[in-house]
């Protein structure tokens, strides 16, 4: 009677059956309760009770509000982690759901709560057929991803340590995927995500006598056109790259030359050549229009995460799991320009990031979108996807 006796498919599917209620209940719980980057105490102290109620070990107080279960299987054998990121948006919620955020101006519009409550299921699941397990599960439950910080304090404080984690998973719901299938990309799946912040610096004077000042909106205006072709110009055509501006500021009134005009912006790059092109090509411009114009620069680039580059070798037999699971489930799908800090892991140890569908039928919805209503039967079919996953590797 036991489901720790059936082929893994059928034992994985009974227990999901069964917790798949209570797991909705949570997910509308966290869903009720969204929390910011690092504030994660409520959801952080949720999982810790469900984690001790399943029986899985672990550790609170990583990197603030993160938590780290440790699931060992009946053999030994390598370290995979599972990730999921626990953070809300500043988004004021207009879904209408009765469990929607009682949280004036913060939403799960992520769907991170999907991700926190995803992987409280892959515990459970896990937990019942450790005995099955050749290797060590990771439970990786990550605080502020949105701000592009958690990931970075995890690993400073050790999280791919004792146990020496040999590979990584990841996963993201995708609302522009159907419920029920699952994508993947190989490589660079996501971008590295740089800032930059350009101060250019004139000489106030009378709108009227520009001889005598040192305009900085020209100049800047120049820039900001130049920049137009680094991509263009400069980037290999064959290596996908962003450069957009995203705020200028600068002058007051119109009679008055301003002293300084600031802009900033973001690059986005997927290859590690057209970063390095981006931000000399940008440093170059602004020299040149300085040497050009009279202005002077201050350029501060900072490089944010890298591409999240998924390796075949946890790639692969994650995809081949998933199908064994749930079928042809599966879709290759086009790498995206957004970033996520999951990267970070990725440069350390082979990694895959699994999309899970999430869309809902009907609706044509959009992640950080202040309606957004993923179908909750992802919640279900993802902990089917990644137990299998972790089951087949650790086999
Ligand atoms: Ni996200």
């Amino acid at each position: 009677m036991s489901s720790t006796l059936n082929d893994p498919q059928t034992a994985i599917a009974d227990i999901v059956k069964r917790i798949e209620p209570h797991l909705v209940e949570i997910r509308r719980d966290i869903h009720a309760h969204p929390e910011l980057a690092f504030e994660e105490v409520r959801t952080a102290a949720l999982v810790s009770r469900e984690l001790e109620r399943i029986g899985v070990k672990h550790e609170t107080g990583i990197a603030k509000t993160g938590v780290v279960g440790l699931i060992e299987g009946g053999r030994p054998g390598p370290v995979l982690v599972i990730r999921a990121d626990m953070d809300a948006l500043p988004i004021h919620e207009q879904t209408g759901l009765p469990f929607a955020s009682t949280i004036d101006g913060k939403m799960h519009a992520c769907g991170h709560d999907i991700h926190t409550t995803t992987l409280l299921g892959v515990a459970e699941v896990l937990h019942a057929l450790a005995p099955r397990l050749a290797g060590t599960v990771k439970l990786v439950f990550q605080p502020a991803e949105e701000a592009i910080g958690g990931m970075k304090e995890m690993l400073a404080e050790g999280v791919l340590d004792n146990p020496k984690v040999d590979f990584a998973l990841g996963f993201h719901n995708h609302p522009n995927t159907p419920v029920g299938q699952f994508d993947f990309t190989r490589g660079p799946g996501l971008a590295a995500a740089d800032r930059f912040d350009v101060t250019v610096h004139g000489i106030s004077g009378h709108a009227a006598a520009p001889h005598g000042a040192v305009d900085p909106i020209v100049a800047a205006a120049h820039i900001i056109t130049q920049l137009q072709s680094v991509v263009s110009r400069e980037v290999n055509p064959l290596h996908p790259a962003v450069v957009t501006v995203g705020a200028i500021k600068g002058g007051e009134a119109a009679n008055i030359i301003p002293d300084s005009v600031t802009f900033r912006g973001t690059v986005r790059t997927l290859h590690d050549a057209a970063r390095d092109t981006a931000e000399a090509a940008i440093r170059r411009l602004c020299a040149g229009v300085e040497a050009g114009m009279r202005v002077r620069c201050e350029v501060s680039y900072h490089r944010g995460v890298p591409p999240l580059v998924n390796d075949d070798t946890v790639l692969d037999p994650t995809i081949a799991a998933v199908r064994r699971q749930l079928g042809e489930v599966v879709n290759e799908r086009e790498p995206s320009m957004g970033a996520e800090d999951f990267a970070l892991m990725s440069q350390r140890v082979p990694s895959f990031q699994l999309g899970i569908g999430s869309g809902t039928p009907g609706r044509d919805d959009r992640l950080h979108n202040s309606g957004y209503q993923p179908d909750e039967a992802c919640i279900g079919l993802g902990v089917q996807a990644l137990s299998r996953a972790a089951m087949d590797m650790l086999s």
